[in-house]
């Protein structure tokens, strides 16, 4: 059983979280919310957004993230060039941050770390170099650190994201294809030691083939773990 402490934690489809801190703020994990497909309608009406944290430039994570931040005017966070790309496009209040580095937002403070991907932006017919694909560990109101893993591969150092940080819930990703599948996933959960997982970027598309049974056959061996494979537009706390 997950104490989300006065948080709610919203999957919104794909790699997207909505997150409402107790005091009715809102943190916006990605910027894929209208044209992600895996959204329930209902979902898709965002009251307000406060903060946006955007893990890398593909479409399927900024793919809103212009007209989100042009209709809420959150803080947006990102890597320095995507950062500095989203601000060309007209997005104000972007922080553009690196890996190591810990920003406070709000209530809640952000610590980007590593994730291994690539991060080319999609504008027109050219592809811009947005910098580096990162990962998010997130410190909430109520002590409740989270890691939103961002697309990656699986890498050893998720050892000192769970020795620095020591997330109690983990965002990562199973689909396959772009990203980790079940069976890497499996390793990050033993390197995070997280007991708490929430399964994303699977399903979306037919080329994500990864699912939520096979990460629980692949951590059959893991006591304590509770994959939280909640539905699009479901919650957790
Ligand atoms: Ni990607
Ligand atoms: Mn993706």
């Amino acid at each position: 059983m997950l104490k989300t402490r006065g948080n709610r934690i919203t999957w919104l489809g794909h790699a997207t979280f909505q997150i409402t801190l107790a005091d009715g703020k809102v943190v916006l994990l990605e910027g894929w919310v209208d044209g992600n497909p895996a959204c329930p309608q209902e979902a898709k009406k965002l009251r307000r957004v406060d903060t946006m944290l955007i893990t890398h430039g593909h479409g399927d994570h900024i793919g809103d993230a212009v007209a989100i931040a042009q209709k809420f005017k959150p803080q947006v966070v990102a890597i320095i060039e995507t950062a500095h790309w989203l601000e060309s496009k007209g997005v104000k209040n972007a922080i553009g941050m690196n890996k190591g580095g810990t920003v406070k937002v709000g209530e809640i403070e952000v610590t980007m770390v590593q994730a291994v991907h690539s991060n080319g932006i999609q504008d027109g017919d050219k592809m811009i170099y947005g910098g580096e694909p990162a990962g998010y560990v997130i410190r909430l109101p109520g002590g409740l650190t989270i890691y939103h893993a961002g697309d990656t591969a699986v890498f050893s150092d998720m050892k000192l994201i769970a020795e620095l940080y020591a997330p109690e819930v983990a965002m990562l990703p199973i689909g396959d294809f772009y990203t980790m599948g079940p069976r890497e996933a499996a390793m990050a959960i033993r390197l995070l030691n997280v007991k708490h997982v929430i399964p994303m970027h699977y399903a979306t598309f037919p080329v994500l083939t990864g699912t939520p049974e096979e990460l629980r056959k692949q951590t059959k061996g893991i006591a304590g773990l509770e994959i939280h494979a909640i539905k699009p537009g479901e919650s957790l706390g």
